[in-house]
């Protein structure tokens, strides 16, 4: 099983220059080309945020662009949601986010939670991938609900042929930085307790635009970089810097030594070119705004 996994497109309703100068649909349209000869790929994997801007028309070049990428290779595509996703438009374009080679909703089961959040089971060759929704509206804080984690664990009562693969935005691990720990998946334990004992080998996360391989109980964890901007710890302490460069994870499970991770990047001229900086006030300003449980 090899798995392409994406995160952090961030599309916009225009194909143009965000706010910070970057077009993200020109982002993906180059990893994508430059993934052209990437063979053996059974499944794509977006981790979230998928749009930037929650429109449906960002829903709709996602479901285009990728699935364009993914019919020709005949393989399906299944999306979670992220903090800038929103889930009326997510849902009216992409449904349950598992899609099949056609873009037709593939999902075996969902969930329907009051909230409208969207989960969802799809076994592709033995593989059982389950999407979660940690997206909090308005928060850049995850969260994954008590429903889902008492649908998941149901769901893992029986185990799959060849085990399950998590996939949602919000990393249940963090490196020792404050951005990390605030705006992460805020509730890990809740979820390390619903995986305990079960056939969960990995767990795939996007949302901090780098890439961090950890464990979440006898589950791997992967956290890949972004495809609209990357960020490291290269700047200094307690600000932040994103950078060009597009960036993809291929992921191989079914062998002796898997998972194994190997991260893509696109041959972007602009790549490592500063996209925007944060200071320490700044920083500050974006993990209270979007750090503070209401
Ligand atoms: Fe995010």
């Amino acid at each position: 099983m090899r798995i392409l996994h994406l995160s952090d497109t961030h599309l916009d309703r225009f194909d143009g220059p965000n706010k910070h100068g970057v077009n993200a649909t020109q982002s993906l349209r180059r990893m994508l080309a430059d993934l052209a000869a990437v063979r053996d790929i059974d499944v794509v994997v977006v981790s979230g945020d998928v749009a930037d801007d929650g429109s449906p028309e960002a829903y709709g070049a996602a479901r285009e662009i990728v699935g364009e990428f993914a019919s020709a290779r005949n393989v399906p595509v299944l999306y979670s949601t992220g903090n800038h996703d929103e889930r009326g438009a997510f849902t009216k374009i992409l449904g349950s986010g598992h899609l099949d080679p056609s873009g037709n909703d593939r999902a075996d089961s969902v969930i329907a939670t009051g909230r409208g959040e969207r989960a969802a089971v799809s076994v592709i060759d033995g593989y059982r991938f389950i999407t979660l929704d940690s997206l909090v509206p308005e928060k850049g804080y995850g969260w994954i609900s008590e429903e889902q984690l008492t649908w998941l664990r149901g769901v893992l009562e029986e185990p799959a042929p060849h085990g399950t693969v998590l996939v949602f935005h919000h990393p249940p691990i963090t490196l020792d930085v404050e951005v990390q720990r605030s705006l992460g998946l805020r509730n890990p334990a809740d979820l390390a307790d619903a995986i305990r004992g079960s056939d969960v080998q990995l767990i795939l996360c996007g949302h901090f635009h780098l890439q961090i391989f950890g464990y979440l109980e006898s589950s791997a964890v992967w956290v890949t970089p972004g495809v609209v901007s990357r960020i490291d710890l290269t700047a200094p302490a307690r600000t932040e810097r994103a950078v060009r460069g597009a960036s993809a994870t291929l992921v191989q499970l079914g062998t002796p030594t898997s998972p194994m991770f190997h991260t893509l990047h696109a041959r972007d001229p602009q790549v490592g070119e500063t996209v925007y900086e944060l200071d320490e006030p700044q920083l500050r300003a974006v993990i209270e705004k979007l750090g503070q449980e209401s």
